[in-house]
């Protein structure tokens, strides 16, 4: 009883190069996105609108977000952690905002400076005005089944952070395996935490694979009914506050699961590949996605 259809978010442009070492011009981020809808892509998360101390590589978020030639039915999503992000990005025409939280303290301050609590009360402000405003509004929550701190995480902490999230008006939850720790039935923990304050189209798994579980954990999360993930392509990324995590999962693989169980996504796996490697062409890099190496090596 798997969904019929699937929603992929390809997180590639912000999770995926946030954490790039080298400077990554804004024309090869604005391609990327470009290729991606190109694709089929019909949700791509674009940036994020934080500290440039903290995040140097989304600075020029103003600018990608200006650059990008948009595509009917095709929706922009862009991070913001407090209202002086959201000011900033809000100028910039997105469709969706995401506020981003965590079930651990320790992550929670290593990534946004604040506690959970504190987490919630940034976000509420945030929520009301992009939603006055008629933009979605997405919630990350980060560290759903481990910590690089904490280590591992009780579902009833994801719990109540989508709790917290409900009440302030966020309208969908993200969970997150930000270290890629988790496994099925973990990650199946997690989900069913955020399934008692969210119904089941509003609730995404956001899975990285560092441990190469996340493909299982995206089987996992259809057979509770989750038709929604965040992926990257090519496999991009890693994140600056949890060391040692890869990317996520990329987008090819999900794709090509997704397609093999008869799911449909509207996207052209071909189309995918070539996003992947010119992205990859661009930062030097060869790519990790496990279903794009077979298929350019036929
Ligand atoms: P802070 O230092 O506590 O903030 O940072 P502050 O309010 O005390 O301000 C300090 C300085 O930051 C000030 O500048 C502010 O103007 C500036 P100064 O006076 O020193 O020049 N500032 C900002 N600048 C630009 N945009 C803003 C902003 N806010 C304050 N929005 C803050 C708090 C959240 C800003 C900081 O901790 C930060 O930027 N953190 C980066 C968090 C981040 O981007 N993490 C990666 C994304 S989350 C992720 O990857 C996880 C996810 O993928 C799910 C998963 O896998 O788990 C979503
Ligand atoms: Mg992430």
């Amino acid at each position: 009883n798997l969904p019929r259809r699937v929603k992929i978010v390809d997180v590639g442009p912000r999770d995926g190069l946030q954490n790039e070492k080298q400077p990554v011009a804004a024309e090869h981020k604005i391609a990327l996105v470009h290729a991606l809808q190109a694709a089929g892509l019909k949700e791509i998360e674009i940036t994020s609108f934080v500290s440039p101390k903290w995040v140097p590589q989304m600075a020029d978020n103003a600018e990608v977000m200006a650059g990008i030639r948009r595509q009917a039915g095709v929706r922009y999503s862009v991070l913001t952690p407090n209202m002086k992000g959201y000011e900033a990005a809000v100028l910039t025409r997105p469709d969706e905002i995401v506020v981003f939280g965590a079930a651990s303290e320790a992550f929670s301050q290593k990534n946004i400076n604040c506690s959970i609590a504190e987490s919630i009360e940034r976000f509420a402000p945030v929520t009301e005005a992009a939603r006055a405003a008629g933009l979605k509004v997405r919630g990350a929550i980060s560290c759903a089944v481990g910590c690089p701190y904490e280590g591992e995480i009780a579902p009833e902490r994801v719990e109540l952070v989508a709790r917290l999230m409900k009440e302030i008006g966020v309208q969908h939850v993200g969970v997150a395996d930000t270290i890629g720790v988790g496994t099925p039935r973990k990650v199946q923990r997690a989900l069913e935490a955020a399934l008692k304050h969210y119904p089941l189209d509003e609730v995404s798994g956001h899975y990285h694979d560092t441990y190469g579980q996340a493909l299982s954990n995206v089987y996992a999360s259809l057979e509770l009914g989750i038709a929604s993930f965040d992926t990257s392509v090519s496999g991009l990324g890693g994140c600056p506050y949890a060391k040692g995590a890869t990317g996520n999962v990329a987008t090819e693989d999900v794709v090509y699961l997704l397609h093999g169980l008869g799911i449909d996504t509207g996207i052209d796996l071909d189309a995918l590949i070539d996003a992947g490697v010119a992205i990859r062409a661009a930062l030097g890099q060869t790519t990790g996605s496990r279903v794009a190496r077979a298929m350019l090596a036929k």
